[in-house]
Formats: C-alpha cells, sequence, structure tokens
C-alpha cells in the first residue's frame, strides 16, 4: 500500500460535514452514495428491499478491521438468508479499488465491498473509527452504532466475546423490537479526517502535465485509438479536466485491473503516484495553461495503424458487419479469408478492426474448415487497450496446415449504426525458430451458479511436465466473473501467488505479460487458477440474477477460462523459416 498511501492522502477532499451533527440514534438516513469495486456509482437503494442493512467500516491497514473479517463472514453467512444486506465500506485513505478487491477476492468475501472515496457516508452515519458497524432497518433508520463485539480491543483480547452486540442488534431488528443496546463504544483506528493536503498551486500544463500525459495517456487518446476522446493538446485535456481528476485519484485511468500485491508485468501502467496527484491538484488549481511556447513538443506515433510494424500478411474479412444503433448483440463469428496451406509460423499477430468503438473484445483462433470455432486453438484476443501479440526472440507460433483463422467478436452499440470490417495482421519471423508458443487454457465448465451468490467458487488446474518459462497471463469470464487468482505450487511443496485480477471486468480483458526470461517453472509445477463468479442483483452487469448460471460461450452464460502462456526450455527447434510466408525452408540440421 505504501506507495497510494501518499496520494490519497494529497488527494483526500475534507468531508463535506462541514461540522454536522452526528445522526441520532432513529434518525431516516437519505440514501447513501459510494463506488463499487467497478468504480461505478452506487447506492443502498441498488440493493433493493432488504429487512436491514449492516454497513461495516473498514480499511486494509487497521488491525483490528482485519481481524474481525473472518467473525463478519460468519455473521453475514448467518443472516443472509434471514434478509440482512451486509456492505463493508471502505474509508481508508490509502487503500485503492484495486487493493480493496484483492481482500475481498482472498478473503473469499461473499458481500460486496464499497468504497466511500469523499467521506459522504462516513458523515452521513456519524461513524468514527473502524471496524464501526451501523445498522439500518429497511426503511433505512439508523437502529445500531457501534462495535461488532467486544472480543478484540486495540490492546488485547478476551478468550471470547461477552456479548455479540452486533448480532442481538440484528436479532432485535428481524423480530422487530427495539434494539436493545443501541450505541457502543467501538475500539479501533480512527478514521482520518482526510484534511486535504495543501495542493501545489504553481503547475501548469507546459511544464509539468504535459509530459505525464504524454507518457502515461496518449497511447490510448489520440485519434483512430481505443478511447473515446483525445488528450494530445492543452484544449483537450482542460475540456476534460474535472473528470480526468476523477478518473485518475480513483486509479480507474490509466486502466490495470491486476492486484498490485503480486507479479510484476510489462505492460502495466508506470504512473506514479507523484504524477497522479499532479495531475489532481493541477485540475484542482484551474488548470492553468502556463507558458504554451515552452509546452513540450508534441509525440510522434506511427503513421502505420499496426502496432505491431508491417505485417507481412493481412487478412480482412469480406463482408464488414454491420452493428444496429441499440440492442445486445449476441456473439458474431467471423472468418477471415486466407487458408494456411501449410504449416504456417508466425511471431507478431495484430487484430484490427476498422471501428474500435464498436468492437467490445475479439478472440482470434484458427480451425480446420470442418470444424467448429473453439477456443481451444485461441491465439490471441483483443480488448480495449491491450497489447498485440508480439513474441519473444526465437519464439514463435503455429498455424497449422489446413486452417483459418476466425474471429468471435463482441460488439456494443454506440446509439447510431455502425459498420465494422476486422483484419488480422500477421508478422513471420526473421530470426531461427527455437521455441514455440504454447498456452494452457486452465478451464472448468462443470459449474452451477446458485442465484445470488455472491463468490461462487470454481476451480481448475494444470501441471507442467517439463521445464517451462512463462510468458504471460489472460483470464477469460463474462459478466458473473468476479475475480481471479493464479497460484504456482512447485515441486518442492513451496507455493507463490501469480497473479490476481481482483475485480474482473468484461469490458477489459486485459493480459499480464512478464519481461522475457524472468518466470521460470520447473517440470511438476502445478498451476492453479480459482475463481469468484458474483450472480448477486447488485453486480450491475448481471443480466438474470434469478438464473443457476452454467457454461455457455453466450455471454448470458457463464465461461472459467485461465490462459497461461510459456515455452518450453528444452525446445530447440531450429527453425529456418521463410519471411516471404511463414514456412519452413529446411528440415532443421541433425543434431
Ligand atoms: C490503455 C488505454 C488507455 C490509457 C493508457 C488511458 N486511457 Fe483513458 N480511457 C480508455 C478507454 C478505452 C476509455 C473508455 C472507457 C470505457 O469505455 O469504459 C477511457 C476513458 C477515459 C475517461 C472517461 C471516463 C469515463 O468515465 O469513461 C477519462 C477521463 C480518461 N480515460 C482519462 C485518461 C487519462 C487522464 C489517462 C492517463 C493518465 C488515460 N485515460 C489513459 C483507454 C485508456
Amino acid at each position: 500500500m505504501h506507495h497510494v498511501v501518499q496520494v490519497a492522502l494529497a488527494l483526500s477532499l475534507a468531508l463535506p460535514c462541514g461540522g454536522g451533527e452526528r445522526p441520532a440514534i432513529g434518525a431516516t438516513i437519505e440514501d447513501l452514495r459510494f463506488t463499487d469495486m467497478h468504480w461505478l456509482p452506487r447506492s443502498l437503494a441498488d440493493f433493493g428491499e432488504r429487512k436491514a442493512f449492516a454497513l461495516v467500516f473498514t480499511t486494509i491497514d487497521c488491525p483490528i478491521a482485519q481481524r474481525y473479517l473472518p467473525r463478519l463472514i460468519e455473521l453475514e453467512a448467518r443472516y443472509r438468508e434471514r434478509g440482512v444486506q451486509f456492505v463493508a465500506v471502505d474509508v481508508g485513505a490509502g487503500d485503492s479499488i484495486l487493493e480493496i478487491a484483492t481482500v475481498a477476492a482472498e478473503r473469499e468475501i461473499a458481500f460486496p465491498f464499497v468504497k466511500d472515496f469523499d467521506g459522504r457516508v462516513v458523515a452521513a452515519l456519524g461513524v468514527e473509527r473502524t471496524p464501526e458497524v451501523v445498522v439500518l432497518d429497511g426503511a433505512r433508520k439508523l437502529v445500531y452504532r457501534g462495535r461488532i463485539d467486544d472480543q478484540y480491543r486495540l490492546g488485547g483480547e478476551k478468550q471470547q466475546a461477552g456479548r455479540a452486540d452486533l448480532a442481538s442488534a440484528l436479532d432485535d431488528v428481524l423480530a422487530a423490537r427495539q434494539v436493545e443496546i443501541a450505541e457502543t463504544p467501538v475500539d479501533g483506528c480512527v478514521i482520518g479526517s482526510l484534511a486535504p493536503a495543501s495542493p501545489r498551486n504553481d503547475l501548469t500544463w507546459a511544464r509539468d502535465i504535459a509530459p505525464i500525459v504524454q507518457a502515461h495517456c496518449q497511447d490510448c487518446h489520440r485519434p483512430g485509438q481505443v478511447a473515446p476522446f483525445s488528450l494530445l493538446t492543452y484544449r483537450d485535456v482542460a475540456d476534460h479536466a474535472e473528470t480526468i481528476a476523477e478518473v485518475v485519484r480513483q486509479e480507474r485511468m490509466p486502466p490495470w485491473f491486476g492486484s498490485p500485491s503480486y507479479g510484476h508485468f510489462t505492460n502495466a501502467p508506470t504512473i506514479t503516484a507523484e504524477q497522479r496527484s499532479q495531475l489532481v491538484d493541477w485540475v484542482r488549481n484551474g488548470a492553468a495553461a502556463g507558458d504554451l511556447a515552452h509546452e513540450p513538443a508534441p509525440r510522434e506515433f506511427p503513421a502505420s495503424p499496426w502496432r505491431i510494424g508491417e505485417p507481412d500478411l493481412v487478412t480482412r474479412q469480406l463482408i464488414g458487419t454491420a452493428i444496429p444503433a441499440e440492442g445486445v448483440i449476441p456473439y458474431e463469428y467471423v472468418i477471415l479469408p486466407h487458408v494456411f496451406n501449410e504449416d504456417t509460423w508466425v511471431d507478431r499477430v495484430e487484430i484490427n478492426p476498422s471501428n474500435t468503438r464498436c468492437v467490445h473484445h475479439a478472440n482470434l483462433g484458427y480451425f480446420k474448415l470442418t470444424e467448429k470455432f473453439s477456443n481451444d486453438n485461441f491465439i490471441t484476443g483483443f480488448v480495449p487497450g491491450g497489447d498485440p501479440l508480439v513474441c519473444d526472440p526465437g519464439v514463435a507460433l503455429k498455424i497449422p496446415k489446413g486452417s483459418l483463422l476466425g474471429l468471435q467478436v463482441h460488439y456494443v452499440t454506440s446509439g447510431k449504426p455502425e459498420n465494422d470490417r476486422i483484419s488480422v495482421g500477421l508478422h513471420f519471423p526473421r530470426a531461427t525458430v527455437e521455441r514455440e508458443l504454447r498456452n494452457f487454457q486452465i478451464h472448468n465448465s462443470r459449474f452451477a451458479i446458485p442465484p445470488g451468490a455472491g463468490a461462487h467458487v470454481v476451480k481448475a488446474h494444470a501441471t507442467f511436465e517439463r521445464d517451462v518459462t512463462g510468458v504471460g497471463m489472460f483470464s477469460h469470464m463474462h459478466l458473473r466473473g468476479r475475480d481471479m487468482t493464479f497460484r504456482a505450487t512447485y515441486a518442492d511443496g513451496r507455493d507463490e501467488t501469480l497473479l490476481v485480477v481482483p475485480n474482473y471486468s468484461f469490458d477489459w480483458q486485459q493480459s499480464y505479460r512478464w519481461s522475457p526470461g524472468a518466470e521460470h517453472f520447473p517440470a511438476g509445477t502445478r498451476i492453479d487458477v480459482l475463481a469468484h463468479f458474483d450472480n448477486t442483483a447488485f453486480n450491475a452487469f448481471n443480466p438474470d440474477p434469478a438464473a443457476t448460471v452454467r457454461f455457455s460461450e453466450q455471454t448470458d452464460g457463464e465461461m472459467m477460462y485461465g490462459f497461461f502462456f510459456f515455452t518450453e526450455d528444452a525446445q530447440q527447434l531450429g527453425l529456418d523459416v521463410d519471411p516471404s510466408n511463414g514456412r519452413v525452408r529446411a528440415a532443421p540440421p541433425p543434431k
């Protein structure tokens, strides 16, 4: 957390309570607003009718709040069936959404975590410490405020809790009785006053901000790229200043969905906490232009639409796809008109829609004409903000003789009729190909996610039979996918978490790439993939919380796929590939 703490101090706002009164027991609380783990603005009303709400205030750092998590999990399981909605409200000034969601994933917490970014919920309920709990009845009347129980204290603990304060309060509410003890003192960590640090007020676009935006935003925020608007000029940025401050402060941009607690990935954003706080402070202080005569020269971008460089072969969809103005579009299956008559080796692959705005994501695979498209022959995907497939030197991917390329495309509507024609660019290797890029699709399709489940677990695993070098990982689920964890258990029993995607987003199916040669997995290493699915009504993307959800390639069903890309260390193919067509020129020399 260390790196985030600083920013948050600098970024946080003053409490909007303005010296307001703590609401009294018995007061009716107006609808509370907070941010969910997908950065969406949500409110208590989104839970629908409940007999009671138990709002637990937490931070990632507060030791007592953390110690109480198992008790909360147990209480929530006990009271869920009886109509009580538990919500964990994170108030840690330095806790990012990714960090909070990581805790929820690791502890397998079934109730939602939300974030009180601006202290509004704290002020509205008058809480002062974590882990303080507020119970509201079904009509949002404040009926209990205080501790969970008295077992864990600041300076120690009791063998057993004396009075189960929260449980008693819930029992009283559910029995429509007056809560016997409606207020109790809370040991724990003081909720920060969130006082604004003195923001720097001399920041200017020309001197301080332009370099940050150039380096960390313009790859996507420029014409023809995935982001919805350009951030090339002072005007572009000033026009979106307020929303930029929000997305940067909340760490929603630049987009990244890997937990900061695990792994080092070469494609993770490199923006620093200091740069984030500079951007936000600059906006807060009026987004000054400064001396535009001295702003840095514009960044130069390649003229080619291909990020892999000029491809050696481009295969393009024959007829474009018409996308209606509105509605939800089922997967389109697109076949590209190029038959690979021989085994063909490629070392870079890019999927290039003509209309990036409408392509939500697309998966590319090879298939034989007689077969149906399947994820088994997955090559690479296209996702907003994703990178094309670029193999490390000496590594390439084989498209088998007799195959075609096919795409499974998920289109989204834009409000007006649109058209898209997808091209795929392939680059053939120039250097001798020694190792084949392979992947394990660690998947499980035998599951049934019950209606209303908050964290339904689905697991799968695979074991390496040979020594391999890891290239990267990729997770694929649908709209109920909540989180996915990749863990390695080595033959000597040691285990390691490789990646947690804590708040999986169907919209942002990123890959997680290691630097070349950084991760070795000896023969016998087992890779476990564990996913949680959220089939509650609070999941804003859930198409039907009343359904029991099983495997389906359509988005109203679910998929659980952990892709693990690797090369085999012992492989020495020594293939001399013809750069004009990707075919092997001669048999490998005898050893
Ligand atoms: C990897 C590509 C990528 C990078 C890098 C990136 N953005 Fe974005 N940005 C997007 C996409 C795509 C969207 C559209 C989001 C969506 O549709 O959910 C977006 C949306 C936004 C929005 C609109 C907010 C909203 O509600 O959608 C803002 C503001 C924004 N970006 C600011 C920034 C800033 C500032 C940076 C740099 C610090 C940045 N972005 C870096 C891809 C990117």
